[in-house]
């Protein structure tokens, strides 16, 4: 039986907010992979990026959704290019719900404006952010079980409705 929560979805959707108050309604263990992974190396995603590289990191996710595979009762927050290798999605399909957070690029764009921790999005414009969106909005889709729309919604809403249809 699956028996855990998984959020996948872009950059800024709110899957890191959204999990731990998901995980705490439904009295589960929650685990962010971006923080995990931080917490781990002693460093911030940045630092990971610019020093080891985004290949590194992509394989420190990798280990992640394999160790993942076999946690039981726990939302899992992930970091936006998780769905890039679809050995991490098989992996975390094992005991998980797969749920799509859709936030449309305008939703997305207010989110990230002025964010400096995102490696992939440094001065990123409204053009680019839109051309990596295009780029992963199938991926998002085809990786998910369930698809649950969060603009103009407030986290308590989402949570709700995440919990009404998969429960
Ligand atoms: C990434 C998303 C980030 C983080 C890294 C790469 C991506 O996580 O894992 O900067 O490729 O989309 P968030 O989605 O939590 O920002």
């Amino acid at each position: 039986m699956k028996n855990n929560f998984v959020l996948i979805g872009f950059m800024g959707c709110g899957k890191s907010t959204i999990g731990n108050c998901l995980a705490n309604k439904l009295k589960l263990s929650f685990i962010d992979t971006d923080k995990y992974i931080q917490n781990a190396q002693n460093k911030t995603i940045n630092q990971i990026f610019d020093t080891l590289g985004e290949p590194y990191f992509r394989n420190l996710e990798k280990d992640l959704c394999t160790d993942i595979s076999n946690y039981k009762n726990y939302v899992i927050s992930t970091g936006g290019g998780i769905v890039i290798n679809q050995d991490n999605v098989k992996n975390l399909k094992k005991n998980g719900l797969i749920i799509y957070l859709n936030a449309s690029l305008n939703t997305i764009y207010k989110h990230l404006a002025n964010d400096t921790t995102r490696p992939l999005l440094k001065n990123a414009s409204f053009l680019s952010i839109k051309s990596l969106l295009d780029e992963r909005q199938l991926i998002y889709v085809k990786s998910s079980d369930i698809i649950i729309n969060v603009d103009n919604k407030q986290v308590d809403g989402i949570v709700k409705n995440i919990i009404e249809i998969c429960l």
